[in-house]
């Protein structure tokens, strides 16, 4: 993809459902008893993957214009016929993993070279202190990973990382379970699966970071309606904040505040951000959110921050590279175990266009204030890569052609649209 600014940055655009909760829509309404229905449903790679695996066991899912799933129930599912392929998409495998825990048969999931290199352990130790039986490839447990279900006992489990991909996929591994199962956090992380397991009848408790339910609930099948990604939103709303005369208002924004850190940086950061017609939608927090351009300040990054936007960080790191002064990002080693490895990824997209970054284990330093250049980036196939460096062009003024941009289609197709639309040069 070769992207460079056009003459101005203004429009209104929306950008398509949320990621997370489209998941986990189509995976609980598939646990539950009836028909689930969801409107606002990602259409994506990842999504098509949760869609596929659940087909393979059984689940008749029918995506038009509204995604309808027929649910099986929590014991309905039949056993696949070949290895579940998850693609590039952890959050499949991971809350596959839990699901699979609590089957009376075994089932294998593996996805792309990307994600055959992810870290399953994470999930694997507390799934087999349950009872289940979890193999995967080395001492992380890497996919291909066999999972064979069996009878769970609940637990405590006290995570050592904020992760909603672990704690829910102990959470559903839960429902199976004798007993009560608890996931402790060290600070919260997204809390989409509590929000939506309530909305289908499950009794889930919150206390703080712990949050627990009581197995054997089943779930009753509902009508879903997806707001729109707050991840996808953010590169607008970087873009937006810095391209001189721009203004853009994005709508339909999920704003659920256990996701919308990037609000609060860009805002520490000088930006002229505006929420308006703030609502709840399908049991989320939603909004539109406009931003104009004017000059941003450098900040630090870190902490119980780091979850509320850990996906933001690689546009994050754009907005620091155009901001005057120095942005620390740190606590942030989770990225290291993304789609790619983001810090060091991030770091070199951003050096290629001129910028001083300096790479530390856990985050990284960004010099503000200095000119970019045309360049030739990578992004390793890792789709937010690909497109923060799109918006580092349109932001630094300059040309950049982005190598592995295809994968771009894992979350937000119609990105290159929007940004058309919205009068960059996208070829
Ligand atoms: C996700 C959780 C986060 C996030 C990922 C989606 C989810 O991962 O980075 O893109 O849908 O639960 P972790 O659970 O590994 O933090």
């Amino acid at each position: 993809m070769r992207i460079s600014p056009g003459t101005r940055f203004i429009g209104t655009i929306t950008v398509p459902g949320d990621k997370s909760i489209s998941h986990r829509a189509l995976l609980f309404g598939a646990l539950a008893e009836g028909e689930t229905t969801i409107c606002g449903f990602l259409d994506s790679e990842d999504t098509r993957a949760t869609a596929a695996c659940l087909r393979a066991m059984g689940v008749m899912i029918d995506t038009g214009e509204t995604v309808r799933v027929q649910g099986v129930g929590l014991h309905g599912l039949h056993a696949p016929a070949s290895v579940l392929d998850t693609g590039n998409s952890g959050t499949t495998t991971r809350l596959l993993m839990g699901i699979l825990a609590g089957q009376s048969f075994s089932a294998t999931l593996a996805g792309d070279a990307s994600l055959n290199t992810r870290p399953m352990d994470r999930v694997a130790i507390p799934l087999r202190r349950m009872g289940a039986e979890v193999v995967g490839q080395g001492a992380r447990c890497t996919p291909p990973v066999t999972v064979h279900g069996g009878a769970l006992q609940g637990i405590a489990y006290d995570s050592p990382v904020a992760s909603a991909q672990v704690k829910s996929a102990v959470l559903l591994a839960g429902l199976y379970a004798e007993g009560v199962t608890s996931v402790t956090e060290p600070e919260k992380s997204r809390d989409h699966t509590e929000r939506m397991l309530r909305g289908f009848g499950v009794d889930v408790q919150e206390n703080g970071v712990t949050v627990s339910l009581q197995g054997g609930q089943s779930l009753i099948s509902q009508a879903i309606t997806v707001p729109g990604d707050i991840s996808s939103a953010a590169f607008f709303l970087v873009a937006g904040a810095i391209v001189p005369g721009a203004k853009v208002t994005v709508c339909n924004v999920g704003v659920n505040p256990t996701r919308s850190g990037i609000l609060d940086v860009l805002e520490a950061m000088g930006a002229d951000l505006l929420l308006h017609h703030e609502r709840i939608t399908g049991g989320e927090p939603v909004a539109d959110i406009t931003v104009r351009a004017r000059p941003l300040r450098g900040t630090t990054i870190g902490g119980a921050l780091i979850p509320r936007l850990i996906d933001e960080l690689p546009v994050l790191a754009v907005a620091a590279a155009l901001a005057e002064g120095d942005t620390v990002i740190r606590d942030a080693r989770e990225l290291r175990v993304k789609e790619s490895d983001r810090i060091a990824v991030m770091s070199r997209v951003l050096r290629d266009m001129g910028v001083e970054v300096e790479e530390r284990d856990d985050g990284m330093t960004v010099r503000g204030g200095m000119s970019l250049h045309n360049a030739d980036v990578d992004s390793v196939g890792d789709h937010r890569i690909a497109m923060s460096a799109a918006m580092a062009a349109l932001a630094g003024g300059v040309e950049v052609r982005i190598h592995g941009a295809a994968a771009i289609a894992t979350s937000f197709p119609s990105f290159p649209l929007l940004l058309q639309q919205l009068g960059a040069n996208v070829e």
